[in-house]
């Protein structure tokens, strides 16, 4: 696997020039490990996400499928963290719809609701930032390196005593299922001002955080499920690797809705990979819903994942 991770962590973030020039070096190199493996289609992530990275991929696959004389699929980045998420032991299978999907990640945070297989409805979103973005500048604000995600949970999950710090929970009482975290880190940002933690406290306040983000999501969570009726429940994206918000959440479903079934991805799919395209992809060229039309596909930076918009 190459990932490219550690190279970003020494910006504290990822630069879209810099990812570009990684893919163009990096993709000639994964693709000759695979070149003496069969392949019956190229799946390809067209969005959303930095649109320099997301060409040199779709560039790259066009060649790819036209040298092997296969079908190109494109593949929306948003749908196959949902689709991927659903599938239990290699199989999508025995789903219940309507799904609703709470998807997390960097560059994301929506509640998306799937009535018939691949279409889907945006029925919440973030108003402002992501709450993985939100995550890795927390982290940053107390010196933890990017992604700073699992640095916080690790943390966390060692606090002993309560934070001295309390973070708002924001818009956890609007009538809708939008969030917001911008309020959130600049909160964080303000409570840490002219002051230096100790390592227990850095723990206690991590915990608080991740209360607060659990705290909202669980609101917003059940409000979505009332008001969808949804028979399934899914969340996918880098931040549903976090095992305090994985267990919030199972216990909301336990606890509150037990003739609805909780779809808790494995770890290892959570993060962004290539399984979950090629999944994505597979799963809608069996149901005949994919598009084969490679000749004019195209990177579209802010791709939804619905119909609309
Ligand atoms: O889906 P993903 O791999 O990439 C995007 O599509 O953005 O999500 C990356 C995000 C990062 O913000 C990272 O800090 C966060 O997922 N993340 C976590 C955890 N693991 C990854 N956030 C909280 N807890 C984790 N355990
Ligand atoms: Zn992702």
């Amino acid at each position: 696997m190459l990932s490219q991770a550690a190279l970003h962590a020494e910006y504290g973030g990822v630069y879209p020039n810099l990812a570009k020039r990684e893919h163009e070096k990096n993709l000639p190199i994964l693709y000759r490990e695979f070149a003496d493996v069969p392949c019956d289609a190229v799946a390809v992530t067209v969005g959303p996400g930095l649109e320099p990275a997301l060409w040199q991929g779709v560039e790259f696959a066009k060649r790819v499928a036209k040298e092997r004389g296969v079908p190109l699929l494109p593949t929306n980045h948003m749908e196959a963290h949902l689709i991927s998420s659903l599938v239990e032991q290699g199989e999508l299978k025995n789903v219940q719809l309507p799904v609703l999907a709470l998807l997390i990640s960097g560059g994301h945070t929506e509640f998306v609701l799937m009535r018939n297989w691949f279409e889907y409805e945006v029925v919440g979103k973030t108003l402002d930032d992501a709450v993985g973005e939100c995550f890795d500048k927390v982290a940053r604000m107390i010196g933890l390196p990017y992604p700073g995600g699992p640095h916080i949970s690790k943390i966390a999950k060692t606090a002993t005593t309560k934070s001295a710090i309390t973070l708002p929970r924001p818009m956890i009482g609007s009538n809708t299922c939008d969030v917001s975290f911008s309020g959130l880190k600049t909160a964080a940002l303000y409570s840490l001002r002219d002051k230096t933690l100790t390592d227990e406290e850095k723990a206690a306040f991590a915990a608080e955080f991740e209360e607060a983000v659990g705290d909202v999501f669980v609101h917003k969570t059940r409000k979505a499920l009332e008001d969808t009726g949804a028979r399934t429940f899914v969340i996918g994206g880098g931040v549903a690797a976090n095992s305090y918000l994985r267990e919030r959440l199972q216990k909301l479903i336990a606890d509150e809705f037990d003739d609805i079934e909780f779809r808790l991805p494995d770890l290892a799919i959570t993060g962004d990979n290539a399984i979950m395209i090629a999944q994505c992809a597979l799963a809608r060229a069996l149901s005949g819903k994919n598009d084969e039309s490679s000749t004019e596909l195209r990177a579209i930076g802010n791709l939804s994942i619905a119909l609309e918009t």
